[in-house]
């Protein structure tokens, strides 16, 4: 969701205009998954690195999550929206990090559209993650028996924190940045790569739709010769 700080310098407002502005478009393009019937939207709200920026910044887009999570997360369940998150919520300020935990438990019933949140979130400590659990896994069973799955790509993805959750098919990055910025890098491997030079606030329901439509102009082959 990249352009906020921008979009908002152009019009000479705050920057945390422009995340207020980025929450309506979140809005927006929930709503848009849920019509489509799209089941699974992930959103990188907010990486390990964001805590470098400003202190008014990071505690304002705290505060943004609050908003959301109070004003959304009732008609969100009701439309069958399970509010997930993936990151190290537990260095969020404690009363934001209650609200998520109580978003996520509330609607943990719900399967119409897995709607994750990236906070405090970097895929590289994911992946170091994955891996610290699969050496303690080793660890409590060294002979590999007891039911113990051999290693490889399947239960490496069990153990992100995507676990369950299938690889994106398509990644659209606004703003026009070319870089992946620290997120999902092992399940990123196959996804289709949309780039718009849009701002996140500007980035509305027929953006979206007309990502998806390239998405499925696109020729999938997963390196064979062949679209599969
Ligand atoms: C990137 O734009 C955007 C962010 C770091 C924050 C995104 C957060 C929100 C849209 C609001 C909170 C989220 C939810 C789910 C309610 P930038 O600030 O890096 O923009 P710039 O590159 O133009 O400076």
């Amino acid at each position: 969701m990249d352009g906020n700080g921008r979009w908002a310098k152009e019009r000479n407002l705050p920057r945390v205009a422009g995340h207020r502005a980025g929450v309506k478009t979140v809005k927006t393009i929930v709503q848009t998954a849920i019509e489509t019937g799209i089941p699974y939207l992930t959103l990188y709200a907010f990486s390990q690195e964001n805590w470098k920026r400003p202190k008014e910044e990071v505690s304002l887009l705290m505060e943004l999550l609050d908003y959301f999570i109070d004003h959304e997360i009732r008609s969100l369940k009701k439309e069958g929206v399970s509010f997930r998150t993936i990151g190290h919520i537990e260095a969020l300020p404690p009363h934001t990090l209650e609200k998520v935990r109580q978003a996520v438990a509330s609607t943990a019933e719900n399967r119409k559209l897995i709607l994750t949140i990236a906070l405090n979130y970097g895929a590289r400590t994911e992946i170091l993650d994955a891996v610290r659990k699969l050496l303690r896994e080793a660890e409590q069973n060294p002979a590999g028996g007891n039911g113990s799955h051999p290693l490889d790509e399947q239960k490496f993805s069990s153990c992100l924190y995507t676990a369950g959750v299938p690889d994106p098919d398509l990644l659209i990055r606004t703003s026009g940045e070319m870089r992946l910025s620290n997120f999902l890098l092992w399940q990123l491997s196959y996804s289709e790569i949309y780039i718009t030079r849009k701002y996140w606030p500007d980035f509305g329901k027929a953006d979206f739709l007309k990502a998806i439509r390239e998405y499925a102009r696109r020729e999938r082959r997963f390196g064979d010769v062949r679209a599969l």
